[in-house]
């Protein structure tokens, strides 16, 4: 039986750090959210992650733009964001109504205040292997729950399911750097991998980020592997107040009887994405202050 990671354990330790050091500031770190419309999940996202910044002391700055808000008024919000000095930190809450549009949010964003690190210059320094950018929470979240295991990725084969932005491709490249916590062999699958079982099942650490409950079954998973489920899928459910139940990507309950560490949803992946989100506008503040 597998052990579980505990993401909600493994969260608060550090927002408790980023607590007591924001208590050390000489004024409270500044975070600003924009979201555009009102799309459920993005709501809930950016009201958990306003309420946590502001038990940890850090101001939050909401922008909420209508979902027909052209790009230009959207870019406009970041450009006054980013020449705010009282600003650390910015994040627009993705998706975005376009793909096209969502870029160039990103892209907009001074570099310097992008806590989601998703800014191309961001992005480039990840592949450099820098420790100068913002490295993308998820991923880094994802990082802290392996690193919670003791088990050594030298070496070990790292299959990553899912190429987005936002967490295939970045988690893939931190697990790939020539650090001392890394070095791993990786492969990445997608929608159109041929067999993904023939992957999955030769994983020492399995990192899925797909969308979609039940990707992962008990006979994908190599006995003793590192199961990260990133998943978040909003199943309709009458017995729940409200109306849904939340599942990651994997089959959990079977799975666990096969994985030597795995990750609940909800509880595992959710809560550290915030918790580094967290620690990157602290570190945003820092940068600021010692320019
Ligand atoms: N816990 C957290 O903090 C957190 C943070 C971010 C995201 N999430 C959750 O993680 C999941 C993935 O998010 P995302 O933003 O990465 O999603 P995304 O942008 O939709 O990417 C999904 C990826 O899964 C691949 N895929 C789709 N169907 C597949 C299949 N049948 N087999 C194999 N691969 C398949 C897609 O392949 P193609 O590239 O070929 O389309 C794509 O690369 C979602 O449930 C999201 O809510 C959780």
């Amino acid at each position: 039986m597998a052990n579980i990671i505990d993401g909600k354990i493994i969260s608060r330790k550090i927002l408790d750090e980023v607590k007591s050091s924001v208590k050390l500031c000489s004024r409270p770190p500044c975070a600003a959210f924009i979201r555009v419309g009102d799309d459920p999940a993005s709501v809930i996202y950016v009201n958990q992650k306003q309420k946590i910044a502001r038990e940890l002391g850090i101001d939050t700055f909401p922008i909420l733009l209508p979902l027909h808000a052209q790009g230009k008024e959207i870019l406009n919000a970041i450009h006054s964001l980013n020449e705010n000095p009282e600003v650390d930190g910015i994040l627009v809450q993705a998706p975005l109504p376009t793909m096209a549009l969502q870029r160039a949010a990103f892209s907009a964003i001074d570099p310097s205040k992008d806590i989601d690190g998703f800014h191309p210059q961001n992005l480039g320094l990840l592949c450099q292997e820098s420790d100068d950018g913002f490295l993308p929470c998820t991923p880094l979240g994802i990082m802290e729950l392996i690193r919670s295991t003791g088990v050594d990725l030298t070496g070990k084969h790292a299959v990553v399911i899912g190429r987005s932005l936002i967490v295939g491709k970045p988690v893939g490249l931190l697990l790939l750097q020539k650090k001392e916590f890394a070095n791993a062999t990786v492969t990445f699958c997608h929608s159109k991998t041929k067999d993904i079982a023939r992957y999955s099942r030769d994983a020492d650490l399995l990192i899925v980020a797909v969308g979609r409950p039940g990707t992962i079954r008990a006979d994908m998973v190599k006995p003793g592997a590192v199961v990260i489920d990133v998943g978040i899928n909003r199943i309709p459910d009458d017995r729940r107040e409200k109306g849904y139940r939340i599942e990651g990507d994997v089959d959990f309950e079977n799975v666990r009887e096969v994985a030597g560490f795995i990750t609940p949803v909800p509880g595992g992946v959710g809560p550290m994405t915030i918790a580094m989100l967290m620690k990157n506008t602290l570190l945003a503040y820092q940068r600021h202050a010692h320019r």
